[in-house]
C-alpha cells in the first residue's frame, strides 16, 4: 500500500517543530511509525543548501536565487527521502514543503505564485501532500518571541512587514487551493494544538486505510 505524505505549514515560530516531536511520540505509542523531516534540509545536500539560505552572511542573495535554492533542496528531499518512503508505504511528515515557497517567495518576495510553483513542480515532478496542516497564528507575536532571546536567521530578520505579507499569502493560497488544507488554531496551549494535529492525522489514516 502507498504511504501518506503530510506537511506542516505556518509563520516562523508557530510551534510546528515542537508539536511535530510531541505528535511523533504519541503516534509511536499507538504503534504508528512516522518519518519526520524538514525543509529546507532533510538530506545532507539539503542541509548544506539550508546553511547558505539562512546565513546572515548572505544578505546579497537575490530573491530568484533564494527561490531556486529552496526548490533545489526540495528536489533532493523528494528524490532521496520522501518519494522512496511513500512508495514503501511509510507515513512521512515534513516540517514545511511547497506551500512555504508559494507564500514566502511567491507572495513575500513577490516572485509570483505561479512562477514559483512552476520551478518547484519541475523539481518535485509535481508531488503534492495528502494533507497540509496550517498553523494559524499572528506572525508578529511569534517573531517577537523567537528573536527575543537569540539573534534570528536571515529570514526571521526580514521584519514584520515581510512576515505579514507571507501570512496574508498563506491565507490567499488557502482560499485558492482549500482541498487538502486543514487549519490548526496555533494560538491555543501546546497540548491542545498537538491534539488537533494528532486527530487530523489519525482521521486521515483511518480514511485512507479503511
Ligand atoms: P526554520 O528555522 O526551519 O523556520 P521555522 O522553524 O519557522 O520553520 O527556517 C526556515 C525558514 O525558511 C523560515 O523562515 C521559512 C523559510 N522558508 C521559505 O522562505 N521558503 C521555503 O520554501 C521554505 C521551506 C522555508
Amino acid at each position: 500500500m502507498k504511504g501518506l505524505f503530510i506537511t506542516l505549514e505556518g509563520p516562523d515560530g508557530s510551534g510546528k517543530t515542537t508539536i511535530l516531536d510531541m505528535v511523533k511520540k504519541k503516534l509511536e505509542e499507538k504503534n504508528i511509525d512516522v518519518i519526520t523531516t524538514r525543509e529546507p534540509g532533510g538530506t545532507k545536500i539539503g542541509e548544506d543548501i539550508r546553511d547558505i539560505i539562512l546565513s546572515n552572511d548572505n544578505v546579497a542573495l537575490a530573491d530568484e536565487t533564494e527561490a531556486l535554492l529552496y526548490a533545489a533542496s526540495r528536489a533532493q528531499h523528494v528524490s532521496q527521502v520522501i518519494r522512496p518512503a511513500i512508495e514503501d508505504g511509510k507515513i512521512v511528515i515534513s516540517d514545511r514543503f511547497l506551500l512555504s515557497s508559494l507564500a514566502y517567495q511567491g507572495v513575500g518576495r513577490e516572485l509570483g505564485i505561479e512562477e514559483v510553483k512552476m520551478v518547484n513542480d519541475f523539481g518535485t515532478k509535481g508531488l503534492q501532500p495528502d494533507m497540509i496542516l496550517f498553523f494559524d497564528i499572528d506572525p508578529e507575536d511569534t517573531l517577537k518571541r523567537k528573536t527575543a532571546d537569540e539573534a534570528g536567521d536571515r529570514l526571521e530578520n526580514e521584519g514584520n512587514t515581510f512576515h505579514r505579507k507571507v501570512y496574508d499569502g498563506y491565507k490567499e493560497l488557502i482560499d485558492k487551493y482549500p482541498e487538502n488544507i486543514k487549519i490548526i488554531n496555533a494560538r491555543e496551549s501546546i497540548e491542545k494544538v498537538s491534539n488537533q494535529v494528532l486527530d487530523s492525522i489519525e482521521d486521515l489514516i483511518d480514511e485512507r486505510r479503511a
